[in-house]
């Protein structure tokens, strides 16, 4: 089976690709020849996932999946949330919108948050299936780690060692991460396609 990943982010195809079964043909968007901006205008993650998803679909008639990820931070009131991506602005800077987390949550004592993914499948027009996972966690006081991207220098996992996800291996994040959560959605709807 052929599918497309719906995303423009390297490391987040690096991610996926070791959890998907070996029979799969992963596409990224360059190889269906898709080289412009998804749109992902919806107010929900659930929505984003969709609309990115759908349009791969729409315009270029392949099979495919799309995530949208939101970190919920509790004592913002779950923001950045759906805009975690341009929280700092429309320039989308990972390192910009750690910055700005870390100014807003202050010396905030609470610092639970999560991250939540949601994956939206679309195999035809009129078969669009959807995927969830989560992970609960804390804000760090400052960032560590040389992996990962986007908030993963300041995010601790409750059920990992104190470390943050840039401070583990691919693997290691793996375990743990509300990606690999959804993804295991995928993976088990994917077996019972074939
Ligand atoms: P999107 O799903 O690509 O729209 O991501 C929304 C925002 O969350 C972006 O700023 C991403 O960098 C960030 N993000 C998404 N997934 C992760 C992750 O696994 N770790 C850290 N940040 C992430």
């Amino acid at each position: 089976m052929r599918l497309c990943f719906a995303s423009n982010n390297a490391h987040k195809l690096d991610e996926i690709r070791p959890l998907l079964p070996p029979g799969l043909e992963l596409l990224s968007l360059a190889d269906i020849g898709c080289h412009e901006e998804l749109p992902e205008t919806q107010p929900t993650l659930e929505g984003n996932a969709r609309q990115k998803a759908q349009y791969v679909w729409d315009h270029y008639g392949v099979a495919c999946f799309a995530d949208d990820t939101g970190l919920e931070v509790a004592a913002l009131g779950g923001e950045p949330g759906v805009y975690s991506a341009r929280y700092a602005g429309p320039q989308r800077e990972a390192a910009d919108n750690v910055a700005k987390l870390l100014r807003e949550l202050g010396d905030e004592p609470n610092r639970q948050a999560r991250f939540r993914t949601v994956i939206a499948l679309v195999l035809s027009a009129s078969d669009v299936r959807e995927f969830s996972g989560e992970v609960p966690g804390t804000i760090a006081t400052a960032p560590s780690g040389e992996r990962g991207f986007g908030y993963d220098p300041v995010f601790i996992p409750s059920e990992g060692d104190g470390r943050t996800f840039a401070a583990m291996t691919l693997a290691e994040k793996n375990q743990l991460s509300h990606r690999a959560r959804a993804v295991a959605g995928l993976v088990e709807q994917l077996k019972t396609l074939n």
